[in-house]
């Protein structure tokens, strides 16, 4: 038996995660309490501090499970990449994002590399997290763990793991998530699966890192391209005098061959809008253009624009310009109940709106401030909501009194269904996407 496999088996491996965010917070925090030493790893020094003081900043890692796990020595949290040097397993969880030109930027993941790569030993397992294009771990990573002299296969184990976890999801969490595992050769899926069957409930090996790289960009596109056509419904729907939401729901009711997905302001976060970006870049080095990504992409990227001309027009009924006139956007986080604003349609919206000359402001009791433009706005009460000339709805937000501000507001635009049940009553003021 492998040493690997005895400290898995044990417990008496070490664990360091490489990037303590959404991702790699969760992950440390399963892996302490399944009994590992483990050690979260970030260059961002407060984030590091909070976790050593047993205070969580991921919200739904609550400070009553992290300051135990921080008080019994399981979990700690280190910006010095010393203590890669005596960990059994490194998992790198750092972001993804892409350039400006909407190719890859997996800068991270090689700067977290070059950072474990002095500290490299025979025997460790690495395992990437990170979403990135199929082939990286092969292609880019392994060459670059190679460099130490280690060769993967012989002594250095190398997996990809794609990354499910959903933020504010109450029922699927990182340790209920099926997770995919796909390693380098059947050795480094073997050890990794282990580990991650300490506590992850169900770990589901496939044939290769790339597959487990397309398994992810599968879900993620699929996510995007139903999201596109939905929102391509929307638009249909308006032209055909539809309400989208009636036609969507009664379809739902077929039992078998059909999955609701609604239409919205335009995809958020950090995943949807960005990792189709990844499979699509890949394509093109193969000479291939994914279609799909592409319209989809486009018909989600111009949605912003569909929530400002409607607003625009709901004014207009009023005669009322959009210059001038005060606009409350309800929401700014990308979905309901988090905070996070990043990837946000809300900031495309807020910047159409201004450009339009509208005088915005924003409510989202998740979201004290926001940067938009080199600006910071920040959050406005709720309570004079009857002196905006319209309200956005952009994040259906479960904590919002959906009926009074019904009641209060002059014209809402609701580009959730939010107000599904104030509609009837307010039909003068209340206009759907
Ligand atoms: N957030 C999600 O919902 C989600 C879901 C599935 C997959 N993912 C993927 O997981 C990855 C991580 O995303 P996230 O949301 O956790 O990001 P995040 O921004 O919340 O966290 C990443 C952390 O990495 C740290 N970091 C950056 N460079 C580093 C370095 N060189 N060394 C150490 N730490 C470093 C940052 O300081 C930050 O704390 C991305 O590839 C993302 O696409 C995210």
């Amino acid at each position: 038996m492998s040493d690997l496999l005895k400290k898995i088996e044990d417990r008496s491996a070490k664990v360091v995660v490489i990037g303590a965010g959404y991702v790699g917070l969760p992950f440390a925090v399963e892996s302490a309490s399944a009994g590992f030493e483990t050690v979260a790893f970030d260059i961002a020094k407060d984030k590091i501090a909070q976790i050593n003081e047993g205070k969580s900043y991921i919200p739904d890692i609550k400070d009553k499970t992290l300051a135990p796990l921080v008080e019994s020595g399981k979990l700690r949290g280190a910006s010095d990449p010393l203590v890669m040097g005596s960990a059994d397993a490194l998992v790198i969880c750092v972001p993804t994002p892409l350039k400006k030109t909407k190719d890859p930027d997996v800068s991270l993941i090689l700067d977290a590399t070059e950072t474990l790569l002095p500290h490299l030993r025979r025997g460790q397992l690495i395992v990437l997290e990170s979403t990135v294009y199929p082939g990286f771990t092969r292609e880019i990573l392994k060459d670059q763990l190679e460099r130490t002299g280690l060769k993967v296969g012989r002594g250095l184990h190398l997996a990809f793991s794609p990354e499910r976890v959903d933020p504010g999801n109450e029922t699927f969490t990182t340790k209920n998530t099926p997770k995919v595992m796909g390693g380098m050769t059947p050795e480094c899926t073997r050890l990794a699966v282990k580990l991650y069957e300490c506590f992850i409930d169900n770990v589901v090996p496939v044939s290769s890192c790339d597959a487990a790289e397309m398994v992810k960009l599968l879900e993620n596109t699929f996510r995007a391209v139903n999201i596109g056509l939905v929102n391509e419904v929307a638009l249909m729907c308006e032209k055909l005098g539809l309400d989208t939401w009636e036609i969507i729901d009664a379809a739902a009711t077929k039992p078998f061959g059909f999955m609701p997905f609604y239409p919205g302001p335009g995809l958020g976060g950090h995943c949807i809008p960005v990792d189709p970006h990844y499979l699509s870049w890949k394509l093109k080095t193969l000479e291939y253009n994914a279609r799909f990504i592409e319209l989809a992409g486009e018909i989600n990227a111009g949605m912003p624009n569909v929530v400002v001309q409607l607003l625009a027009d709901a004014l207009n009924e009023r005669e009322k310009p959009v210059k001038g006139s005060k606009v409350l956007v309800l929401g700014v986080a990308y979905k309901p109940n988090v905070d996070d604003v990043r990837e946000s349609p809300a900031l495309d919206v807020i910047r159409l709106l201004r450009r339009r000359g509208a005088h915005v402001s924003y409510h989202d009791p998740y979201v004290a401030s926001l940067r938009t433009n080199g600006e910071t706005m920040t959050s406005q009460p709720l309570e004079s909501i009857g002196g905006y000339d319209a309200v956005a709805l952009l994040t259906n937000h479960r904590c919002f009194d959906y009926p009074t501000i019904a009641a209060q507001a002059q014209l809402i635009l609701d580009t959730r269904n939010a107000f599904r049940m104030q509609r009837a009553d307010f039909a003068d003021k209340i206009v759907t996407l």
